[in-house]
């Protein structure tokens, strides 16, 4: 039998849901201060998440310094780490050590993270902030797009892993969704045969991942919004519940 894909959580939204309203609280966890990720992460492993994912931005719009400190002591699997290629979170990752270093491409104006690694204009500096990070020890994966260019780039470095983005085939649909398809099959292809273990994520749901689980040779899916979403939509019920028991029953 076939290994089975393992599931990295991606908890960033927890903090955004956070930010939304307490960012100028002082403090990200404690008191009134709620959601906390570190919580979530925590019942995200007690249900089965093989790993816990973070994205600390430059901005810092949700994941906080103290939230990924507090997520490296308190998680029993893995801690991947998502970062810009700067010094700033370089130094950051070599004095934290996670299990793992995914690199990402960021520009501060995007929702969210917008496509692969640009190889080809920044190679150097990718291959630079690698080669630290594995000299510490410190595993690195490429967040690429399915390019042959990217993920053979990839293979020069020897990092050990690559992260498919799979947002292009997530947001387009017909004989565009069947060519980006077609690109990520070849891509989980090529990188397997160049010896990478591949990984794949952004923009990956409860429908989408029918199609992606056929993709060959997955290791891990790294998987946010729609988990966190589901998580609230699922959670609301009992939230409300719970609430109305409170307002209306003197023994709550
Ligand atoms: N993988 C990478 C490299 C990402 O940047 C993100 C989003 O931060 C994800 C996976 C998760 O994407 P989503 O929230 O769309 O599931």
């Amino acid at each position: 039998m076939s290994q089975p894909i393992l599931l990295g959580v991606n908890i960033d939204h927890a903090a955004t849901l956070r930010q939304a309203r307490y960012r100028e609280a002082g403090r990200t966890c404690g008191g009134l201060v709620e959601p906390d990720p570190v919580a979530l992460a925590l019942a995200a492993e007690h249900a089965g998440a093989d790993g816990i994912t973070v994205h600390l931005r430059e901005d810092r719009r949700h994941i906080q310094e103290q939230d990924v400190c507090r997520l490296r002591d308190a998680i029993a699997t893995r801690l991947n780490l998502e970062m810009a290629c700067t010094e700033e979170m370089l130094q950051f990752a070599l004095g934290l050590k996670p299990d793992s270093v995914c690199l990402v491409p960021e520009n501060r104006r995007e929702i969210t993270t917008e496509g692969g690694l640009d190889v080809l204009n920044q190679g150097d500096r990718i291959g630079e902030i690698a080669s630290l990070l594995a000299e510490a020890g410190i595993p690195v994966s490429l967040f690429i797009d399915p390019d042959p260019d990217a993920i053979e780039f990839a293979a020069e470095l020897e990092c050990p892993w690559i992260e498919l983005h799979t947002g292009s085939f997530a947001n387009t649909t017909g004989a565009a969704a069947e060519r980006e398809f077609d690109r990520l099959r070849e891509g989980c292809e090529r990188g397997h045969a160049l010896g990478l273990v591949v990984n794949a994520g952004h923009g990956i749901n409860f429908v989408n991942i029918r199609r992606i689980r056929t993709l060959p040779f997955l290791h891990e899916l790294n998987i946010g919004h729609s988990i966190l979403s589901r998580a609230l939509s699922s959670g609301i019920a009992e939230a409300v519940r719970e609430m109305k028991r409170r307002m209306n029953d003197p023994r709550t």
